[in-house]
């Protein structure tokens, strides 16, 4: 649909923001549903997020994306905040209706939806270790428990930044354990565990490795990391060669744009084309 005076804006905010696929996505998904619709990629330093916000709601946006560094800095400039985000510690997408922005966090979603398409997985009952305490692996470990995981470990380089996330699991009927992250420790309880989560940034750059034994790995486990780019890190590439199923972040990236593009256009929206999209931006081809 060509641009016109009635064109409604959505958006994401990030500080870089250069690398995203979320435009590509949500355009191709506003194309197929011939809406006059326009999602755009905004540079904004997180010392200007408040600022940013409130020009959003002036400039009559309809919402925003939140990605790095933004999701956690966002609960203090929102209006309100929806509840499971509040518990997820974070927002990565804004509605703004009448004025008001609300905050919600659809990341936790997406990863739920990805792991029951890639592996036929639910949480429930599952025993998940999870890499990372920063907002992806603490809005992971907590959807984990909200979906009723029996036991959740937590394993973070800096064993300090996992105390807010136990924190939430003080009431939860989940289990919860937090552990350094080394091979040594790992492998005391990889045998209680089902699904091994990668939510720390390691594996992004090319060459990045947390350096895990392949010991850790085995048929029975399914290993899911939050990186998309590289298509395979070096986890998924020894967890693979030792017989684990594996899977990478694409299908979380997907399922919490879904998410947001319901939220926004309270419409149903067009998964294949939003995958298509995103693969081709992604790796330059259509999967
Ligand atoms: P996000 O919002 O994407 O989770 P973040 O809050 O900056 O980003 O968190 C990054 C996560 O990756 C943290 O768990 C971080 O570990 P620390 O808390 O110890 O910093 C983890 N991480 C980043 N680089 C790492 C590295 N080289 N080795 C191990 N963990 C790393």
């Amino acid at each position: 649909m060509p641009i016109d005076g009635s064109t409604k804006l959505v958006g994401v905010f990030g500080w870089p923001i250069a690398h995203t696929a979320s435009p590509a996505m949500h355009n191709a998904a506003f194309g197929a549903l011939r809406m006059n619709w326009a999602y755009l990629a905004f540079p904004v330093d997180p010392k200007n997020l408040g600022p940013a916000l409130a020009g959003a709601r002036d400039l009559g946006l309809v919402g925003v994306n939140l990605t790095v560094p933004h999701k956690i800095l966002a609960l203090e400039f929102v209006n309100e905040v929806d509840p499971h985000a509040r518990k997820l510690g974070a927002v990565n997408t804004v509605c703004i209706e009448n004025g008001i922005l609300r905050g919600y966090n659809t990341d936790g979603y997406g990863f739920a939806r990805a792991i029951k398409e890639e592996f036929n997985l639910s949480l429930k009952g599952k025993r998940v270790l999870v890499l990372g305490a920063g907002g992806a692996g603490r809005a992971i470990a907590i959807q984990c428990a909200v979906d009723g995981a029996a036991r959740v470990f937590v394993a973070n380089r800096t064993l300090s930044k996992i105390e807010p996330i136990a924190r939430e699991f003080a009431s939860a009927k989940t289990a919860f354990k937090a552990l350094p992250l080394d091979s040594g420790e790992l492998g005391r309880v990889i045998d209680d565990v089902d699904l091994l989560v990668n939510a720390t940034s390691v594996g992004l750059a090319e060459g990045d490795s947390l350096g895990l034994e392949a010991s850790l790995f085995s048929p029975k486990l399914f290993v899911y990391d939050i990186v998309y780019r590289p298509a395979e890190t070096a986890l998924l590439k020894i967890a693979s060669e030792n017989g684990a199923k594996v899977a990478n972040g694409l299908g979380m990236l997907l399922h919490q744009g879904v998410k947001s593009f319901e939220l926004w256009t309270k419409r149903k929206a067009p998964v294949a084309v939003m995958r298509r999209a995103l693969s081709a931006a992604i790796y330059g081809e259509s999967k």
